[in-house]
């Protein structure tokens, strides 16, 4: 009876193990070979036994068996991961000639001090892949780690959500003790065409291109959601490597591709510039074969000791240049043109195109940008135009086909009067767009108006979120910002996904906000062109609304940092009368703050320097260390770069430190800013 049993076992153990064995086998022809070698029911089928064997028999379950592709538990934000090795970029050459080719080659011959009669450098040709860069960590040969590329210096954990991805390997057999993998994930043509059917059909958002797909189909946080999308890897670069088993990029595809890693079939060597080319020419000819998009080609010279000769200029290697294409174009018919009206209150026309299908998507509308594109394009309704779009960009109409304009094509006109609320629609002199200036009463404006209203440094009401903001415009709770003043703890607690308490959060929020300064509420009023440091600006120039509502043009480009349409922009605003009425009910609801006197900022000791903070300080907020820089007249930025002057670096400083140091930017921590304050006596 035990023998019996103990035989059972192990036919079950067998059984597991050829099914595992199996279906990464057809995992292997699939998606390494392309070329499939059953049926997907069948495949389903081995599938489902194997999951439901492994739920049974879970002492038999392999480490590495397919089923974990299936995606593992809901995480409820990406953690970030600092790159051992930073994931550059490549430098593009924007020439689409041969021209490109020759430049690349001449570049490189040139920094190696090579003559005309010298010998040859080889290149290895890839394609450009247009998806998602992504870096796999294997320690002993195991998958522990996938990040994306981020900034280059930091990116997103998406290990449980790569190991979906049948084409990566989860574990590799005699790698090097530490290896990264480099590649991008990409979707393929056809299944970017069957997600954008299923997502319609489920009445959810469709992807503009295979790219975003991927992008928003790795970048899950429910990994399930990442297997069923079907992505696929192929690998084209490494990270960190303890031991680096090739000399040259040629030689690393090899092994990586003998290692089971996806690598594309279509790469070449090549010694010239002629031969550098002629891959970019026939890889444009036989492109739309491909079942991925490609955006261009790279070229890179295939040497690693040549490589490291080279180096790198910024973040870019001297040894390596993607060679685009240009963008595609076709020809189809405007049945339309429309404006629309944006958050911000710009009119917008756009072409509504009878639909076609170019650069891997289909395109049925297109911005006309503003009226003077309109009048360089010389467009009527009915027109045959000529419509490209290359990559992620967004389609443009090239140009008009004046042969083919259809007897009855209709003139079209920008209206002076905004569509959706009927404000004057007003385009200062000089400048491109208009504008409907009823920023405060526009319903296009509105949900967008709110949420900047109650923003964290506009009046800084917490609770109202976009879904929030959205029932309470649609629901006619809120038409202009006054009337957020004059919610009831009844209206807000009825909603949809609010409780009482919430609501009276929101309620004593919007109370306590009432209490404001005057750059804070110039902020909140989402002026166009007055961001946050303008408002400041404002607020100490003219230290009282009621002198900034009366200052006229000249008075205004007196102040530093406006320019001609920031001003013009500040008068529109201030001329509607919906906006003044507003402002006054904002008053009589009790919105109140001190006038302050001007200061002349060129005399602050941090006149005109930049500051950008990181980590965590140990003992200021980053809000109170910004209040405190721009209190002593300085900036804080969000990003280093060459025109940073110090970086306030705290506790588990990231990418930012790291670029700083590369910039050779200063860096101080708490005490010497608290220092350097003291100095001034600002403390
Ligand atoms: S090599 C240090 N090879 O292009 C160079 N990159 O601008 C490492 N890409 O972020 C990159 N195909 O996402 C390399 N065959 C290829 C590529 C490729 C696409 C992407 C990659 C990278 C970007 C570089």
């Amino acid at each position: 009876m035990a023998n019996q049993l103990d035989e059972n076992l192990e036919n079950t153990r067998q059984r597991m193990e050829q099914l595992t064995e199996e279906i990464n086998r057809h995992n292997r022809a699939y998606y390494l070979e392309n070329n499939p070698t059953i049926s997907d029911e069948l495949y389903d089928s081995m599938f489902q036994e194997l999951v439901q064997l492994e739920q049974r028999y879970p002492q038999f379950k392999s480490l590495f068996s397919p089923t974990e592709r299936v995606g593992s538990e809901v995480k409820s934000e990406l953690v970030k991961v600092i790159h051992a090795v930073p994931m550059l970029s490549i430098h593009t050459e924007t020439d689409y000639t041969a021209q490109g080719a020759i430049d690349f080659d001449g570049r490189v011959r040139r920094e190696l001090e090579l003559k005309d009669s010298d010998s040859q450098v080889e290149y290895d040709c890839e394609l450009k892949f247009d998806g998602l860069a992504i870096n796999l960590r294997y320690v002993d040969g195991i998958l522990v780690q996938a990040a994306t590329r981020g900034d280059g210096y930091e990116g997103e954990d998406v290990t449980a959500n790569a190991k979906t991805i049948r084409s990566i390997p989860l574990k590799v057999d005699g790698f090097p003790h530490i290896f990264e993998v480099r590649g991008e994930v990409i979707m393929h043509k056809e299944q970017f065409q069957k997600l954008n059917e299923e997502q319609k059909v489920k009445g959810e958002k469709t992807f503009a291109n295979p790219r975003n797909a991927a992008a928003g189909s790795l970048r899950q946080l429910d990994p399930s959601l990442t297997a069923q999308r079907k992505l696929n890897f192929y690998a084209y670069s490494y990270g960190e490597v303890s031991e680096m088993p090739a000399n040259t990029q040629w030689d690393l595809l090899s092994y990586l591709e003998s290692k089971g890693f996806p690598v594309a079939k279509k790469r070449l060597l090549v010694h010239s510039p002629q031969e550098l080319e002629d891959f970019h020419e026939n890889v444009a000819a036989t492109r739309d074969e491909l079942p991925f998009d490609i955006d261009g080609v790279v070229y890179k010279v295939n040497n690693f000791g040549l490589q490291r000769r080279l180096g790198f200029v910024s973040r870019e290697p001297r040894w390596a240049c993607a060679h685009k294409y240009p963008p595609q174009e076709v020809q189809t018919q405007v049945l339309d043109i429309t404006v629309q009206v944006g958050r911000t209150g710009k009119l917008t026309p756009v072409a509504r195109l009878k639909p076609v299908f170019v650069g891997g998507t289909t395109v049925s509308n297109a911005t006309l940008h503003n009226e003077e594109f309109l009048e360089k394009l010389g467009i009527k309704i009915g027109d045959t135009v000529i419509v490209r779009r290359a990559g992620d960009v967004i389609p443009e109409i090239v140009r008009v086909i004046p042969e083919l304009r259809p007897a009855g094509a209709r003139d079209f006109k920008m209206p002076e009067y905004c569509p959706v609320c009927g404000s004057h629609a007003y385009k200062e002199v000089g400048e491109k767009d208009r504008h409907c200036s009823g920023g405060l009463f526009c319903r296009a404006q509105r949900v967008q108006v709110v949420l900047h209203f109650v923003s964290r440094l506009a009046m800084g009401i917490d609770g109202i979120g976009e879904k929030l903001a959205e029932q309470l415009v649609e629901k006619n709770l809120v038409t202009t910002v006054a009337d957020i003043y004059r919610l009831k703890i009844e209206q807000l607690a009825a909603l949809d996904r609010m409780g009482f308490k919430s609501a009276q959060n929101i309620i004593d929020s919007i109370e306590k906000s009432k209490n404001t300064t005057l750059e804070r509420f110039l902020y909140a009023l989402g002026i166009p062109e007055v961001g946050e440091s303008t408002a400041r600006t404002l607020a100490s120039h003219f230290g009282s609304l009621k002198a900034l509502e009366n200052a006229p043009l000249e008075k205004l480009l007196e102040v530093e940092d406006i320019g001609p349409s920031g001003a013009e922009s500040i008068i529109h605003f201030f001329a509607e009368p919906k906006n003044l009425e507003v402002i006054s009910q904002l008053v009589e609801l009790g919105v109140h703050w001190e006038d302050m006197p001007a200061v002349n900022k060129e005399e602050l000791p941090f006149y005109g320097k930049i500051f950008v903070l990181t980590g965590t300080l140990p003992t200021l907020s980053r809000d109170q260390a910004s209040e405190m820089i721009r209190k002593a007249g300085g900036k804080a930025s969000g990003s280093v770069s060459k025109k940073t002057d110090f970086v306030l670096a705290g506790e588990a400083a990231g990418s930012k430190l790291a670029k700083a140091e590369a910039l050779g930017v200063k860096i101080i921590d708490e005490t010497t800013f608290l220092d350097m304050l003291k100095k001034e006596k600002l403390l």
